[in-house]
């Protein structure tokens, strides 16, 4: 189907097709071609090419967090230092951007050895994880669109440390291929452009990957949303040439521990529909308006692997927002799932109008606790940035858990206040609610509008409009779309537990 050459449109993504074979033992292999060391600041000596933290220090390695210095030697093993700063200081995030300079001070390199010296009070579990998940991320690029890659894929990572604690790494390393995919799947998603990954695209994707990875995948088309009453989706859908998509994913284990249900904005493309929106650099980057979307699939495929205990349902809510002669108007009125109406003032606050139909939906499963998450406001943009969520719920136990999740994975959320007073910036003269606020606290009026549709269940928010693009290029976070959040959902999902209503 698609104008293009070289890629079907259902091509799975591309981090599917590649995985890096990572192993943990308590030797380094003999022909091992490449060998870092964590090195901490206070103890720059690591013992190889029988130099000691003097000469290191004379040749400017410090041992600070990132620092890394490459010392080639005469027909044996590249020799890498990887500085993870002063022991006592050592965390999972300095694990994890150490693993992350290793990966790209030997970018040229498909077949790594890491000696875990300096993991100080980091249990070796966590240490497996943080530097399998550094060490690959930072080596992500979505490459599939170019003659030749930019940067050699990992194709071997062997994790090297005594015994006493090698058990523990091993485990950790496990966890990590699969959080690390979890990211990788996301920034795939978003990064593919809008004419190869449509709203049909991602359901049959979903559909694919749902079957490999123990997931209940259903699918419902504009016939079945037109049924089911899903007045949101099919509103924004309406200036589309392709049909709406919403996937319902269901991961049930055996005697399940609570169930937590995920909601992701699927937004293929958001040109802002009637209001369309200017052709500038935000609007450049609205095919990752789906990142949402694309995070609850890329966790979901990793539960069954980590064994998660606890049921998880996710919908994503799949369309591209248009603008064209059957777009829905400025004042048009879309009756959502459930029967409230709503005035469309801004045909641009799209997101708001999809994951409404689904919130609803998702109340009237038997679920403990809804998160959302989506691209959802400009103005959590500009009141946190590119480097953390914006996150505002309903009931301080899942924010809590939300808090707890993204200070283990690394992707920083700061809450807002659900603040009722503003509820009154979103009352229609002429329907139940309207689509937008006042000037001001666009993130938090947002969040009210989708708290409208909860039904006071548990409930929290996560927009990610500023955090799931990247154009810096640090650590474990190369340019382009983030994957912001897959990794969180994961440790969410693990981790969940029935908040107190
Ligand atoms: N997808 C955008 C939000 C967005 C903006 C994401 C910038 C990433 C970067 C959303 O659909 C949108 O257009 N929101 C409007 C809402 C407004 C019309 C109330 C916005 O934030 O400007
Ligand atoms: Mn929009
Ligand atoms: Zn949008």
């Amino acid at each position: 189907m698609s104008v293009f050459t070289g890629l079907t449109d259902f091509d799975p993504a591309p981090s599917l097709q590649t995985s890096a074979a990572v192993t943990v033992s308590t030797r380094t292999a003999p022909d091992a071609p490449v060998i870092g060391y964590l090195v901490a600041g206070d103890s720059t000596d690591p013992g190889v090419h029988g130099l000691d933290g003097v000469a290191f220090e004379a040749a400017g390695f410090e041992g600070r967090v990132g620092q890394t210095i490459v010392l080639p030697s005469a027909g044996g093993p590249l020799t890498v230092l990887v500085g993870v700063g002063e022991s006592g200081d050592l965390d999972a995030d300095r694990l994890r951007d150490a693993g992350a300079a290793f990966a790209r001070a030997t970018e040229r390199h498909r077949n790594l050895t890491l000696r875990l010296g300096e993991i100080g009070v980091v249990a070796p579990d966590v240490a497996g994880q943080v530097l399998v998940e550094g060490a690959l991320l930072a080596r992500y690029r979505y490459d599939v669109l170019k003659a030749k890659a930019t940067v050699e894929p990992i194709e071997a990572l062997a994790l090297v440390i005594d015994g006493s604690r090698s058990a523990g790494v091993r485990r950790g390393a496990a966890r990590g291929v699969f959080t690390a995919e979890a990211t990788s799947i996301a920034r795939d998603l978003a990064n593919t452009p809008p004419a190869l990954l449509t709203a049909i695209d991602m359901a049959e994707l979903a559909s694919w990957l749902g079957k490999e990875r123990g997931l209940t995948v259903e699918i419902f088309d504009k016939k079945a949303l037109i049924d089911l009453g899903c007045g949101g989706l099919l509103g924004v859908n309406a200036g589309s040439a392709e049909e709406p998509r919403m996937i319902r994913l269901s991961y049930r284990p055996a005697r399940p521990k609570g169930h937590l249900t995920l909601v992701g904005k699927g937004i293929m493309y958001d040109a802002g529909g009637m209001a369309l929106k200017p052709a500038d650099d935000v609007h450049a980057t609205m095919k990752n308006d789906m990142s949402g979307a694309g995070a609850i699939l890329a966790a979901m495929a990793q539960l069954e692997g980590l064994g998660c205990k606890v049921a998880v349902t996710g919908y994503l809510m799949c369309t591209d927002n248009r603008p064209s002669e059957t777009s829905i108007a400025m004042g048009d009125v879309l009756t959502v799932y459930g029967g409230k109406t709503v005035e469309v003032k801004n045909t641009d606050a799209e997101g708001r109008l999809v994951m409404a139909d689904a919130l609803v939906l998702a109340t009237e499963d038997e679920t403990d606790a809804i998160v959302d998450i989506a691209t959802l406001t400009g103005a959590a943009m500009r009141a946190l940035g590119t480097q953390v969520a914006g996150l505002i719920g309903n009931n301080a136990a899942l924010v809590a858990q939300v808090e707890a999740s993204a200070a283990v994975t690394g992707e920083s959320v700061w809450e807002l206040p659900l603040e009722r007073r503003y509820r009154g910036d979103l009352n229609s003269d002429i329907a139940d609610i309207k689509n937008l606020g006042g000037a001001n606290a666009g993130a938090i009026t947002a969040a009210l509008f989708l708290d409208e549709f909860v039904a006071g269940k548990p409930w929290a928010h996560i927009d990610i409009a500023g955090t799931a693009q990247n154009d810096r290029d640090t650590s474990w976070r190369p340019p382009g779309c983030t994957g912001f959040g897959a990794r969180l959902l994961v440790e969410l999902a693990l981790n969940f537990k029935r908040p107190e209503a």
